[in-house]
């Protein structure tokens, strides 16, 4: 019996995590899994309502989960930050959530804008960093508001941080059994310092432990134009928490658009979240338009990752239906169906 936390959160992000809870129900009957849930009002609303975002004890409970499954955050009547910041980072640090695994991947009959790539070339995934980089608040101002202010964003990367991220990156090239190769994203001609680290660990623990793998590496600036030239370069990509934030929305529209992006936000030993990567989707709300696979997607990486193999690859087949004899477009209110319709045609396929 898997212990779920659903966090719908605001905008869109309650509608779709309907149609994956509806998905995640007929996968269930289907293959014999059994789940509870309990749903959190985290985001926006609640914030503006009582002035907190994530309550310590929340967190607590949130530990006691096998996964959580997160809608989105982000409320346009709240300053920018502080649901991400309090609500969103928060978990991904406190619960040590080290890597944001971001598949990008092209089903058949999704429009992709790159000229004459199909399926067969856009297949890979990022492997983000979750924790560290210039995304941990270090830094500060120094004389704030005068015309010599000082602002300070640092990146802090860790050996062990940075280890453990590349060696999940090995791992999972390994397990996708496809290239068997990593890429190192960096930008290794000017941050000398934070992607020398990364460099040296990637060689050192490639070399290592992990001589069936083929190492490989590129600027970001670079990466970001072969996913666009030759996407089928790459199979597994490992990079910092910023460039991987960057390239994966790149990644997203190639691969059809935030309607289909997936992601987990993964603690191996620990709990894990997975969330759409698109957001919350304000003019959207309510309304029954948006496309709900990409929260679809993230409740298959959920069963992925708690072992339930057979059910999240029966996920995946039926979005990939859904996509090629159904869907004209992954856009939201292009779809010829509404949100909840393309809920019940994925279930459709499961069953
Ligand atoms: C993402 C988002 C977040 C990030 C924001 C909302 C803080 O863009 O999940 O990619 O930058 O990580
Ligand atoms: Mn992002």
């Amino acid at each position: 019996m898997y212990k779920i936390a659903v966090i719908p959160g605001d905008g869109t992000g309650p509608e779709v995590v309907r149609e994956g809870l509806k998905v995640l129900e007929a996968a269930g009957a289907k293959f014999g899994f059994r789940y509870e849930t309990v749903h959190y009002d985290f985001g926006g609303d609640r914030y503006l309502r009582t002035g907190e975002t994530l309550p310590d004890s929340a967190l607590e409970e949130l530990r006691g989960f096998d996964a959580i499954y997160l809608g989105a955050i982000g409320h346009p009547d709240v300053k920018p930050g502080i649901l991400e910041k309090g609500i969103l980072l928060r978990i991904r640090f406190e619960l040590d959530q080290y890597v944001n695994l971001r598949p990008v991947k092209l089903y058949p009959g999704v429009e992709t804008p790159l000229k004459d790539k199909g399926p067969e070339h856009i297949d890979f995934v990022v492997v983000r960093e979750n924790t560290e980089g210039l995304y941990t608040g270090s830094g500060g101002f120094l004389k704030r508001g005068t015309p010599d202010e000082i602002a300070i964003q640092e990146s802090i990367n860790t050996r062990k941080g940075v280890e453990r991220c590349v060696r999940f990156a090995f791992e999972y090239a390994r397990k996708r059994n496809k290239q068997k190769k990593v890429t190192l994203c960096g930008k290794t001609n000017v941050l000398t310092y934070a992607f020398d680290l990364w460099e040296r660990v990637f060689h050192e623990v490639g070399e290592k432990d992990y001589p069936d793998i083929q190492r490989d590496y590129a600027h970001v600036d670079a990466t970001v134009m072969w996913m666009v030239k030759n996407p089928e370069w790459f199979d597994v990509i490992v990079t910092d928490n910023m460039f991987g934030d960057i390239i994966t929305d790149l990644g997203a529209m190639i691969q059809g658009g935030m309607g289909i992006a997936a992601g987990g936000n993964i603690n191996p030993e620990g709990t894990s979240m997975f969330e759409p990567i698109g957001g919350s989707a304000p003019k959207y709300t309510g309304k029954n338009m948006i496309n709900p696979l990409a929260a679809i997607c993230a409740a298959g990486m959920m069963l992925e990752t708690l072992g339930e193999t057979e059910a999240a690859q029966a996920i995946d087949q039926a979005v990939a239906t859904v996509c090629s004899r159904h869907l004209k477009s992954l856009a939201a209110g292009q779809m010829g169906y509404t949100t909840s319709e393309v809920g019940d045609l994925v279930c459709r396929y499961i069953a």
